[in-house]
């Protein structure tokens, strides 16, 4: 099984607020409709230029939360907005993808510790779905609502499923270091602390950091490579940079 990541700024205009890049979302569904070795496959995306504006303007982030319900929904509304369109995308090529909202269905403890409940999920997948996640908000005890981004759930999802591979594809080819050469391989946070800048647009849960935090979590390796790799990834090689604990 496959989890892949599509990066809010890989399928919207980041930097305008809610709107698709119709081009790039229609490149990545030709792609995921090509590599049907690629099953089964789980979507996740991010929130770009739909979750994190309305984040932002509400004040509210992985750690801090909202108990306005107007506020919530707005980033919520949004981010099915967005799986919307990714959706139709699938579906005009035949992709038999479904929407999966977390704030229906996960929440976080007042430590922050995540609970995903993938029954469904699975059982999507094991009907021959493609499940397709979306960065949302979600309850947090004694917070009201935080949100959950598409790399928790990607983290998330790996390990829940058992996932044999993890895939995010983002603006950038991999993970680059202080000489702009992008990392192959990257096994501890600490040896990569210093090239990881913070994303320029607006983001709530940490830019490329946050990313390799997250996937390090992971037993399952993980990669992080653009978009111009996604067919080489779906097709089974590690383009970009691979997050790899145990190496
Ligand atoms: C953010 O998800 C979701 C919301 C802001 C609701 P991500 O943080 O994974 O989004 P991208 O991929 O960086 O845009």
């Amino acid at each position: 099984m496959i989890v892949l990541k599509l990066g809010g700024s890989v399928i919207t205009d980041k930097d305008t607020p809610e709107t698709v890049d119709d081009a790039a979302l229609a490149a990545t569904a030709d792609v995921i409709a090509d590599v049907t070795t690629a099953r089964p496959l789980v979507i996740v995306h991010g929130g770009g230029s739909f979750g994190h504006v309305h984040a932002a303007e509400h004040g509210v982030s992985t750690t801090t939360g909202t108990r306005d319900y107007a506020g919530a929904y707005a980033i919520h509304d949004a981010m099915k907005r967005l799986n919307a369109a990714v959706l139709a995308a699938l579906h005009e090529r035949s992709i038999p993808a479904l929407p999966v909202h977390p704030l229906s269905i996960a929440s976080r403890d007042t430590e922050g510790a995540l609970s995903f409940p993938v029954g469904a999920v699975r059982r999507l997948i094991d009907t021959g779905f493609v499940p397709v996640v979306h960065g949302d908000v979600i309850a947090h005890e004694g917070a009201g609502v935080t949100v959950l981004s598409g790399d928790e759930i990607v983290t998330h999802l790996g390990a829940a499923l058992s996932a044999d591979r993890v895939g995010i594809c983002s603006t950038v080819p991999g993970v680059f270091d202080e000489d702009g050469e992008v990392i192959s391989t990257i096994s501890s946070f600490g040896a990569v602390e210093s090239a990881l800048g913070a994303s320029e647009s607006t983001d709530v849960s940490g830019g490329m950091a946050g990313k390799v935090r997250a996937l390090l979590e992971l037993e399952t390796p993980a990669s992080i490579f653009g978009p111009h790799a996604l067919s080489a990834f779906l097709a089974g090689e590690s383009p970009g940079t691979l997050v790899d604990r145990s190496t």
